[in-house]
């Protein structure tokens, strides 16, 4: 196949509007086609959009025609038409089809496999390669892409340094349990489970720093908010406590929900989420301590509001967090948790050291955790008696106690996952459709 020279300005659907009245060349797929007599209805996508072409049998040559009827969905197209302004048309325009090359032409005999008609889930997921091609999928990945742009934007502003940390990693950050091990050349290695100890490393070198990338967890949890590979997006910084961390957190969601309100509105809408949702999604957020969190959910039990009681000291399991998430518009804070239930590192509440200095922001609408951060133990001597009370080898954790040993400075940070924000503000019901190709407890393909 060869693209040539069209006779015609190319324009994309996004930006039709731009090209009101004039001929443009459009490059595409058939999304649907609809015959009525003499009259063809196209409808034709090209990643940005979709929309309806029009062509009569008067109107065009027999060739032009004959090659638009019957012409299979998902077929490649290069369409030159003429941009009209239609109030009542998807998208406001329509396209009068003028010529048409068909770059490829979908077989009848080997029909595209995912058609108008409902198909279950399992199936869709099978053909995940072909599904990212429907108009709502698109549209979840372009929220998606938008999220990640407004959180780098959020950073990339406001004096944050960019610094990647390793995937291929000699040791656990969250505990062992879930890490996925690979050989190294003789030797074992784990995929990274969180970029932190890293960036704390870099955050003492440059201040403020975040990293960006894919993580992974053996988690054999088979629920609709775990992935076994998720992107992470993790700030770290010197100088800064649980309560600036905190603040931090509300500005930096606050800026990523309205970004994506303000570009993002029209695929919002297209997905049948109620852009209005993301306008309350503003700072400052509640914030509630554990013993607080734990009270409503103990009060919650007694009222018949929630099915299982909860035991004070327990970390919250996903109901918890679901019924407690949803009693704001806005993301909830829930800081200071016993220390027992969370990580080695974090730093110890100085008023009581039985809670450490940390917050989990559990997102509205019963969606849960999407953050995860605390403020670091910064005592040479005390984080090597975490160390040693989780049975974590020392000799891996050698260099991360020189970041105790030379210069160390009260530091915070925290990780935010990806999927699980673009399935809140996308009001998904799983995170399977939150990444192009999902990878879960039972699923590697495609
Ligand atoms: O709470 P987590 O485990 O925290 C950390 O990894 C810290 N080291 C981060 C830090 O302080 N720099 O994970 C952080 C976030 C969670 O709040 C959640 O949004 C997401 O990562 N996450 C997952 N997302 C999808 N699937 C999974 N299996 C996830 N596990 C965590
Ligand atoms: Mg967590």
């Amino acid at each position: 196949m060869q693209l040539v020279q069209p006779s015609a300005p190319l324009a994309t659907i996004a930006e039709i509007a731009r090209f009101d009245g004039q001929t443009v060349t459009v490059r595409g797929w058939l999304y649907n086609l609809r015959e009525s007599g003499k009259l063809l209805f196209p409808i034709f996508r090209d990643g940005s959009g979709l929309i309806q072409g029009v062509a009569h049998k008067s109107g065009v040559s027999a060739e032009v025609f004959e090659a638009m009827k019957g012409l299979t969905q998902e077929s490649s197209v290069e369409v030159i038409g003429r941009v009209r302004a239609d109030q009542r048309a998807v998208g406001g325009f329509e396209l009068d089809v003028e010529q048409i090359t068909v770059l490829q032409r979908v077989p009848e005999s080997d029909p595209y496999p995912i058609t108008p008609k409902e198909h279950g889930v399992e199936f869709l997921m099978e053909h995940r390669h072909l599904w990212v091609r429907s108009t709502r999928q698109a549209a979840i990945l372009r929220i998606r892409a938008e999220i990640m742009r407004a959180a780098q934007e959020y950073f990339d502003s406001n004096g944050f340094t960019r610094t990647d940390p390793p995937i291929l990693t000699p040791a656990a950050c969250e505990g062992t349990s879930t890490l996925f091990p690979v050989d190294y050349f003789g030797e074992e290695a784990f995929l990274t489970q969180s970029g932190q100890l890293y960036i704390e490393a870099t955050a003492l070198a440059l201040g403020k720093v975040y990293s960006f990338g894919p993580t992974f967890r053996a988690e054999k949890s088979k629920t609709r908010r775990h992935l076994t590979e998720f992107w992470m997006i993790e700030p770290e910084v010197a100088f800064c406590d649980l309560d600036g961390l905190m603040e931090l957190a509300e500005n930096f969601i606050a800026h990523i929900a309205q970004s994506v309100l303000a570009r993002r509105a029209a695929d919002l809408t297209a997905i049948g989420r109620d852009p209005e949702k993301l306008r309350a999604i503003q700072a400052p957020f509640p914030r509630l301590s554990y013993d607080e969190a734990a009270a409503m959910l103990q009060q919650a039990y007694k009222d018949g509001l929630v099915e299982q009681p909860f035991e004070y000291g327990n970390d919250f399991g996903s109901p918890d967090e679901t019924w407690l998430s949803s009693q704001f518009d806005r993301p909830v804070m829930v800081h200071r948790y016993p220390a027992d239930v969370k990580a080695f590192y974090m730093q110890p509440d100085p008023a009581n050291d039985k809670y450490a200095l940390c917050v989990d922001v559990l997102a509205p609408e019963g969606y849960g955790e999407i953050i995860g951060g605390s403020q670091r133990v910064d005592s040479y001597d005390l984080l090597k008696r975490r160390i040693e009370a989780h049975n974590l080898p020392i000799e891996a954790f050698q260099w991360y106690l020189d970041l105790r040993r030379y210069g160390s400075v009260p530091h915070s940070g925290f990780g935010m996952g990806i999927e699980r924000v673009v399935a809140w503000l996308c009001g998904l019901d799983h995170v399977r459709e939150t990444i192009p190709f999902a990878r879960t407890l039972n699923r590697i393909f495609p």
